[in-house]
């Protein structure tokens, strides 16, 4: 990393989102997990230094279970990141919640299990257990809120995201199991990327853009099962919007 490489915020970008505009330089971070995803790249949000890096790599080589997540936070920490957010596809466990639309998440459940989710190896002055309760920045969920307002997207206030351990998708059980738990949506990569960020004491926002029914409606029979094409084609086709949010947004968090 150059000596003065700094940055305010810090963007995860997710699956279809693997550039941003405006960028000032690269920087290359090494961490104590090993490297980042990608080099990451600093961008000029009017006047706020972005970070960004898509947590999947170039070319969308790490799988969900494969992302070095430490890395990846440890990364943002580094550069001194004060607000981390976190685009993410997903699938809606619900019908008012339509494919394109955002929902700005208010919680997590998280159903994955054999990734390496906190930094501590040890509890070297003894124990450390971060409160939880809220994984979700609340005064970055408004920002992001209002931004998508002023936009004109449809952002839902709150939902949860229920994350799991992938790559597959869900079998119409495990879907209708996360409906009928009450959840929202479904990812595989929040976690543990949002326990991370609040470890290493970032605010964190989890933006969800909505690609697909999961594993269908029951009250649609006609709505196929997720594929991969469409959670890109549809990711694709929202991009648009995705950069329009993070530019209002951005310059809002200085
Ligand atoms: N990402 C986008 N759509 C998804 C789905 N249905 N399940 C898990 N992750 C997703």
């Amino acid at each position: 990393m150059s000596e003065q490489a700094r940055a305010e915020v810090g963007v995860f970008g997710g699956t279809g989102f693997y550039e941003l505009d405006g960028e000032i330089e690269q920087v290359e971070i090494e961490t104590p997990w090993g490297a980042p995803s990608a080099p990451i790249t600093i961008a000029d949000f009017g006047g706020v230094r972005t970070a960004f890096l898509p947590r999947h790599g170039i070319g969308h080589r790490f799988p969900p279970h494969q992302v070095n997540y430490r890395a990846n936070v440890d990364a943002m920490r580094q550069l001194g990141v004060r607000s981390l957010i976190s685009p993410f596809a997903a699938g809606s466990l619900r019908p008012e919640v339509r494919p394109g639309e955002f929902v700005v998440c208010d919680q997590i459940v998280d159903r994955t299990w054999g990734r390496a989710s906190t930094f501590h190896k040890e509890f070297t002055d003894g124990p450390v257990h971060i409160p939880f309760a809220d994984p979700y920045d609340p005064a970055l969920r408004n920002a992001a809120l209002a931004a998508a307002a002023e936009i004109g997207v449809t952002a839902h206030d709150g939902g949860t995201v229920v994350v799991i351990n992938g790559p597959r998708f869900s079998s119409r059980a495990e879907s209708k199991w996360h409906r009928d738990a009450g959840w929202h949506v479904v990812n595989m990569t929040q976690s543990p990327e949002a326990p991370l960020a609040m470890e290493a004491g970032i605010p964190f926002c989890g933006i969800a853009l909505v690609t697909d029914y999961d594993a269908g409606l029951e009250e649609d029979p006609d709505i196929e099962p997720v594929t991969q094409e469409a959670v890109f084609k549809v990711f694709e086709a929202n991009l648009a919007k995705v950069r329009e949010l993070l530019k209002t947004l951005i310059p809002r968090l200085a």
